[in-house]
This record gives C-alpha cells, sequence and structure tokens, in this order.
C-alpha cells in the first residue's frame, strides 16, 4: 500500500520527471483497489453523471451527488490523494458561493483537493479557493460541462489562435494558484508546448505523451461503460461482456435451482420434522 501523497510529492514529480497516474472513481471499493495498484491520484470526477448516474450528460450532476461519492472515495482509500470534481453550477455564479463549495468538498468529504473546468473566466476563483486553504486542479481544452457552448465533444487548440489561447489560459491558471491542470482532448504537440512552459504538472486525457500525467475514467479503462469510447481511451479491460456472463450464469442457475448449492447454504440444530409441525 503506497502512502499518502502530498501537494508536495505531485508537484515534484514533474521535477523529476516521474509521470503521474490519475484514475477516476467513484466508490469506496474500486477507490481501495485502484489506490493498492499505486494510483497517484483518485478523480470523482462529475463523469459521475454520465458512467455512473445515467445522465446524458455532466451538466445535471448536483453538489450533494459529488460529495456522498467524494466521501466514498475518501473511507475507501483512506491514504489516497483524493481530488472532487466541482460541479456545474457549483463555482460559476459568485466567488464566495464557489469558496463555500470548495470548503464543503474538504470538510464534508475529506478530499484532499477540488478540481474545476475553465481558464481565464475561473482565475479569481482559483485564487480565492487557494486563499481559503482549498488546492484546485485546473481543466482546460475540452471542457465536458460547457461543450455544447464550445462546440460539442470535439478536438480543441487546433488552429493557431486557439492554441495561443489555450497556452495564455494555462499560463493564467498556473499564476492563479493551480497545482496541477488538466488537458482535454487538445493536440499532442500543443499539450508538449503547454507542459514545458509550466512549473506545475499537466496530466493529460486525449492529449498525447508528453503531459507531465495521464488521466482516464476508469468506466473506459475498464471496458464497463459501453454507450461510446471516445478514441483517446484505451481498454485495458473489456469487462463489461464478462460482467453479462457472469449475470446471465446467475439468473439461470437460480431459475433453474443450481444455486444456492450445498456450499453455499448453512446447517441449524433443529429437529426439521418437529419445526415443521409446529
Ligand atoms: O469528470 C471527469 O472524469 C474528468 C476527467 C475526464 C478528467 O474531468
Amino acid at each position: 500500500m503506497q502512502a499518502r501523497k502530498s501537494l508536495r510529492d505531485i508537484k515534484a514529480s514533474k521535477e523529476q520527471g516521474k509521470k503521474i497516474t490519475m484514475l477516476t472513481a467513484y466508490d469506496a471499493s474500486m477507490a481501495g483497489l485502484f489506490h493498492s495498484c499505486g494510483v497517484d491520484i483518485l478523480l470523482v470526477g462529475d463523469s459521475l453523471g454520465m458512467v455512473v448516474l445515467g445522465y446524458e450528460s455532466t451538466v445535471p450532476v448536483t453538489m450533494a451527488e459529488m460529495l456522498h461519492h467524494c466521501s466514498a472515495v475518501r473511507r475507501g482509500a483512506p491514504d489516497g490523494f483524493v481530488v472532487g470534481d466541482m460541479p456545474y453550477g457549483s463555482y460559476q455564479t459568485d466567488t464566495r458561493t464557489a469558496v463555500e463549495n470548495g470548503i464543503r468538498f474538504l470538510k464534508e468529504a475529506g478530499v484532499d483537493a477540488v478540481k474545476l473546468e475553465g481558464g481565464v473566466e475561473v482565475c479569481e476563483t482559483v485564487s480565492a479557493l487557494g486563499r481559503a486553504g482549498v488546492p484546485v486542479m485546473g481543466h482546460i481544452g475540452l471542457t465536458p460541462q460547457t461543450a455544447a457552448q464550445s462546440g460539442g465533444y470535439t478536438v480543441q487548440g487546433k488552429d493557431d489562435g486557439s492554441a495561443r489561447r489555450l497556452l495564455q489560459e494555462a499560463k493564467a491558471l498556473e499564476e492563479a494558484g493551480v497545482f496541477a491542470i488538466v488537458l482535454e482532448c487538445i493536440p499532442a504537440g500543443l499539450a508538449k508546448v503547454i507542459s514545458q512552459s509550466l512549473s506545475v504538472p499537466t496530466i493529460g486525457i486525449g492529449a498525447g505523451a508528453d503531459c507531465d500525467g495521464q488521466v482516464l475514467v476508469s468506466h473506459d479503462l475498464l471496458g464497463i461503460f459501453v454507450r461510446f469510447t471516445p478514441r483517446f481511451v484505451k481498454k485495458y479491460a473489456d469487462l463489461a461482456p464478462i460482467i453479462s456472463q457472469a449475470v446471465t450464469d446467475y439468473v439461470n442457475e437460480v431459475a433453474e435451482g443450481s444455486f444456492p448449492a450445498e456450499e453455499h447454504s448453512f446447517e441449524g440444530q433443529f429437529n426439521y420434522t418437529e419445526l415443521l409441525q409446529k
């Protein structure tokens, strides 16, 4: 079991050229398992909305849902470095609300840090959270909470203008105090430039191999989420058919009476015939 990481350890990974691994977790069992495999950061992503709660997008996810799942992940991985995603609507209206919600993640769910999406427009919020003692991870490029406004779930920063803007946003976020930045769905060359231009680590998803770390949605990596699979995902396992087979076997065995067998049943110290007559 790995020791609990600190913010300093995460920042130091970049200086040491050690790649950071981040993976989403939404419940206690998986969190404990992922932590024991050596995952550096457990992200309770608002992807939770789609892969666990069955919403169409991340937009409907609430503070209550995020806090509920962050608490479960913390209980499952007491020594994990846990980041909670601030859901849409919890930090956009005003700085005070954002800080109050950020503090709730730390106090009520015990996370180590929060993540929020956006560039220059969230820098004041990032600074205010930092002043209040809430460490923040940034997230630029494809930002699912506002994907509808920025052209859908497509690669960002493909032309000169948008690439420059993303580089400026990354620098502004660093200046505002983020300890790391997620780069989602941007060209690998741009992610390399951004990574080289910052002192804080970048964590890529669909952003090539030159980021300082990588993140994937665990349901994608494990092949559990079957609605769609983005091109940048590598499925390390294909669990959906395995789960389907196991559940089908269970249904059939219960129906035909072969489960439970004797080894799954208990004996009692009573006279069966007498008990039946009472
Ligand atoms: O919500 C999430 O899982 C995320 C990752 C894809 C970075 O934000």
